[in-house]
């Protein structure tokens, strides 16, 4: 078990600085060679990692998993009926007895507030795995296949096409981070919120805001979307399905930015916020950014616990 009573946490991408980044997307690529050269690098030998999950997930919990298991460690999965959490144990209980036990902690709630809690009460670094407000490890590997497609940051545009949800806040937050020019194209009142454009500014990287989706693809070198309907919004589904029209990322959108390479946190709903012939053609990138989750998570709780 890790003693350190001040652990470093990941609820944000904002969480690290540029350098600190560059750092972890270095190392990623470097896991991704060396898992694909068959090479040792099992750098977190005997570490245990704890995953909570109060909602479903199928990439966020075999990656970790996965990738705990080829940096020679373990991960235990905490799904919230599982474990007393379920019962009404409280989340600071949860926190600082599972800190007595693993290495880390990485949870996927519903209240952002929940995480902030289980990192408030942890002595071992707590990983955030997706909340209603942010996806800082989807936002690590949507940077690590932006890298690898777009040879670096420098000049990358990118459009976000939709809601303005937890994918797309951490999404804009590391645009800012990279100085990746985004423009945000939502429906009116489903824009990004003011305190994260707010911080989106103080890392000198404010998006653009538009309700057109035209005008944010036009000459994009990315075009990024996730469903109209998040885990946990499923009462709001038809209000949401007639607010959302106009904003399918299509053949027709996807005309007006001819180098855009298209991207999805997924699991997408086809024929809602992206079409199938899309998510299924050339352009199409989102099982790279699928992969790449793990080899950035590697890297990150590798960072985060070395
Ligand atoms: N993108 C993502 O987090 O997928 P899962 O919900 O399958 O984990
Ligand atoms: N916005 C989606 C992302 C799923 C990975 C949701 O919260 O359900």
């Amino acid at each position: 078990m890790t003693t350190d009573s001040d652990p470093r946490h990941f609820l944000d991408i904002d969480d690290v600085s540029r350098d600190e980044l560059a750092t972890i997307l270095e190392r990623a690529s470097e896991y991704k060679r060396a898992q694909r050269a068959d090479e040792d690098h099992a750098v977190l030998e005997d570490r245990t990692l704890g995953m909570i999950f109060q909602k479903p997930s199928t990439r966020t919990r075999v990656s970790f998993e996965t990738g705990m298991t080829q940096l020679g460690g373990h991960a235990v999965f905490l799904g919230e009926d599982d474990i007393q959490l379920g019962r009404g144990e409280p989340l600071k209980d949860t926190s600082r007895t599972l800190s007595r036990y693993v290495d880390a902690v990485m949870a996927r709630v519903f209240k952002h507030e929940n995480i902030d809690v289980l990192a408030e009460y942890s002595t071992v670094p707590v990983v955030n795995g997706l909340t209603d407000d942010a996806h800082p490890c989807q936002t690590l590997a949507d940077l690590l296949t932006i890298r690898e497609h777009e040879d670096g940051f420098e000049d990358v545009s990118a459009a976000w096409i939709g809601d303005g949800n937890n994918v797309a806040q951490s999404f804009a937050l590391g645009c800012a981070l990279t100085d990746i020019d985004l423009t945000v194209a939502t429906p009116e009142g489903y824009e990004i919120d003011d305190a994260v454009i707010e911080r989106a500014r103080m890392l000198s990287g404010e998006p653009t805001v538009t309700t057109d989706p035209i005008e944010a693809v036009t000459d994009a070198d990315i075009i990024y979307t996730d469903v109209w309907i998040s885990m946990g919004q499923e009462d709001e589904r038809d209000v949401r399905m007639a607010n959302f029209e106009g904003f399918q990322v299509c053949s027709e959108l996807l005309e007006h930015a001819p180098e855009a390479s298209v991207m999805h946190c997924l699991p997408a709903h086809r024929g809602e916020e992206i079409a199938d012939d899309v998510i299924e053609g050339e352009r199409s990138i989102v099982f790279d950014q699928a992969e790449n989750r793990l080899h950035a998570q590697k890297a990150l709780l590798s960072w985060l616990l070395e």
